[in-house]
């Protein structure tokens, strides 16, 4: 069976290649490097699937290619492909959240219309939640983000519902809480801390550090994925959550303890667009597809950390 992965050099694309290969899959892989962050750190990203004969990567943008000849090929879609920037998407530059988050989307789903697929799983964002005020957060908790990249992922999510009842496409949607491991993005919390605290550079703490996150570890998103292929109800959006919350200056306090050294914190203002709380109530995803993450912060922190030591070499 061959699946598409779109945005495949990205952070979880890169990894969900990894395992599908691992699982048998022939994979055809998407990206256009958009230069949200450096092409380098992105093809370091791609090695090992690279090396792979059942891996077949282009290179394009999805508003540009012959959608339709690659589908033909494949069984079922991963749409991982996005500007994934929070904080980043004020401004003039939303209109590259339009085009990559909402028009490139729209684009996918049209093309997906008259080919059979077994799924089309989407990669939304806890984000499209904004501050709730219940926690933890369920499916039906309401939507209101607090980033313009918020918007257009929840545009996306729509969008795929829509054409899950209007043309049957068997969208689901998967609700990733901050997720973080090797390879996480260069502009994420997790990754700007750890490099921080073992080059001795200090930590910008936007607020003041004692916001929460449900940090989910890459393996558990990638897991995720994998049952959401198999079991995941059409239609439906899931939360898919590491299981517990933390305040941001305790995991810098996690790191600290790994790392043997001092984090150096400087204090910012609040960045407009963060939401205060996230905590994923992932019952719904446990009922349907028996989700339950397996890494806790702790591990999940030490695991990150070691493979950051080891390739720091990779963000210089
Ligand atoms: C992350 C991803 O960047 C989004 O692409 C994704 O959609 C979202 O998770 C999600 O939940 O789905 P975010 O939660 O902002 O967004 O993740 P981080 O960049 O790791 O930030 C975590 C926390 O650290 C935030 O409170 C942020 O304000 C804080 N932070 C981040 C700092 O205090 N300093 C920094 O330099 C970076």
């Amino acid at each position: 069976m061959a699946l598409l992965i779109t945005g495949v050099a990205g952070f979880v694309g890169s990894h969900l290649a990894e395992r599908l290969l691992k699982e048998g899959f022939d994979l055809i892989g998407v990206d256009s490097f958009l230069d949200y962050y450096p092409k380098g750190i992105k093809e370091n990203n791609l090695k090992r699937v690279r090396e792979n004969p059942r891996f077949e990567f282009i290179e394009g943008n999805l508003l540009n290619l012959n959608l339709k000849e690659i589908l033909e090929q494949v069984d079922a879609v991963f749409h991982q492909a996005a500007i994934p920037g929070v904080r980043a998407s004020w401004g003039k530059d939303f209109s590259q959240y339009v085009e990559n988050n909402i028009q490139a989307t729209q684009v996918l789903l049209e093309a997906c219309k008259d080919i059979r697929l077994k799924k089309f799983i989407y990669a939304s964002s806890s984000s499209i939640y904004g501050d709730s005020d219940e926690l933890p957060i369920k499916e039906t908790s309401p939507t209101n983000p607090v980033s313009p990249y918020g918007v257009s992922k929840l545009a996306g999510e729509h969008l795929t519902a829509l054409y899950f009842k209007g043309y049957g496409i068997p969208t689901v949607s998967l609700r990733y809480f901050t997720v973080y491991g090797s390879r996480q993005r260069p502009d994420m919390g997790f990754h700007k801390f750890i490099s921080a605290v073992l080059l001795g550079r200090e930590i910008e703490i936007y607020g003041t550090g004692e916001q929460t996150r449900d940090f989910t570890f890459i393996e558990d998103a990638v897991e995720a994925n994998l049952q959401a292929f198999f079991g995941g109800k059409e239609g439906e959006a899931y939360n898919v959550g590491g299981g517990s919350r933390i305040k941001l200056i305790e995991a810098i306090r996690i790191i600290e303890e790994i790392s043997g050294k001092s984090a150096n914190l400087k204090y910012k203002d609040p960045q407009r667009g963060d939401a205060k709380h996230t905590y994923a109530d992932v019952s719904k995803a446990k009922r349907d597809f028996g989700y339950s993450p397996k890494v806790n912060i702790y591990e999940g922190l030490a695991r990150h950390c070691k493979w950051l030591k080891d390739n720091l070499d990779i963000y210089r």
